[in-house]
C-alpha cells in the first residue's frame, strides 16, 4: 500500500475524493497525513472525520519557507509517506520537500495547463471567455504549476454558465480525474524506493 500525505488550505473536496477512493479499494493507499497551512480550513474537519492525522501549521510562525519545510519533512517521514499529493494546497514547493520527494508530488489544478496557471485559473478562464477549459493533474517541479503533465480532462464552457456552474463542472470531474491518476502513479512507479 502506498502512504499518501494530502496538502490542501480550503474546503478539502479533493481530499474527501482520494480519501474516499483509498477506502473503496479505487486507490491502493491510504491517506496517512493531511497538511494544512490554513488553521481554520474546512478540510481540518474532514480529516478528523476520515480519521486521519492532521498537521495543521502558520507559515508565519516560521523563520523562513525552508524552516517550515524542514518541519514538514520530519512529519511525513514519520507518517512513513511515500507520495505527496497537492489538492487546493495554495502555496510554492521549495526546494526542501522537492528535494526529498522528488519525483513523487503531484498537483491538480483547474485548468488545461499550460493555459492559466496560478490563482484563480477559473477566473481566468472566465475573464478570456475560452468555450473549454479543463483540470489537469501534474507533477510538481520549482515552477507554478508548470510540472509534467501526467492526465488532462476538458470541461466546456456554455454561454449560460455563470461561474458557479462552472466550478460545480470542474469540481465534478477533479473528483474522479485525482483518484484515477494517483493509482496511476502507483502503479507507474511501484519499485521506487520507499520512504
Ligand atoms: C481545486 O479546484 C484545485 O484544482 C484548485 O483548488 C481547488 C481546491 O478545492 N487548485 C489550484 O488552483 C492550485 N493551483 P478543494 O479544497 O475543494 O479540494
Amino acid at each position: 500500500m502506498t502512504n499518501i500525505a494530502v496538502f490542501a488550505s480550503g474546503n478539502g473536496s479533493n481530499f474527501q475524493a482520494v480519501a474516499d477512493a483509498c477506502k473503496n479499494g479505487t486507490i491502493a493507499g491510504d491517506v496517512v497525513l493531511v497538511v494544512c497551512d490554513k488553521p481554520g480550513a474546512f478540510v481540518e474537519k474532514r480529516a478528523e472525520q476520515a480519521g486521519v492525522p492532521l498537521f495543521s501549521f502558520s507559515p508565519k510562525s516560521y523563520s523562513s519557507k525552508a524552516a517550515f519545510e524542514m518541519e514538514l519533512v520530519k512529519k511525513l517521514h514519520e507518517q512513513q509517506a511515500d507520495l505527496i499529493i497537492l489538492a487546493g494546497y495554495m502555496r510554492l514547493i521549495g526546494e526542501n520537500l522537492l528535494k526529498a520527494y522528488e519525483g513523487r508530488i503531484l498537483n491538480i489544478h483547474p485548468s488545461l495547463l499550460p493555459a492559466f496557471p496560478g490563482l484563480d485559473a477559473i477566473g481566468q478562464a472566465l475573464e478570456a471567455e475560452v468555450k473549454v477549459t479543463g483540470v489537469t493533474v501534474h507533477l510538481v517541479d520549482e515552477g507554478m504549476d508548470t510540472g509534467p503533465i501526467l492526465a488532462q480532462k476538458p470541461v466546456t464552457i456554455d454561454t449560460e454558465d455563470k461561474r458557479t456552474d462552472v466550478e460545480a463542472k470542474i469540481r465534478q470531474i477533479e473528483h474522479t480525474l485525482y483518484p484515477q491518476t494517483v493509482q496511476y502513479w502507483i502503479e507507474a512507479y511501484k519499485g521506487v524506493e520507499k520512504h
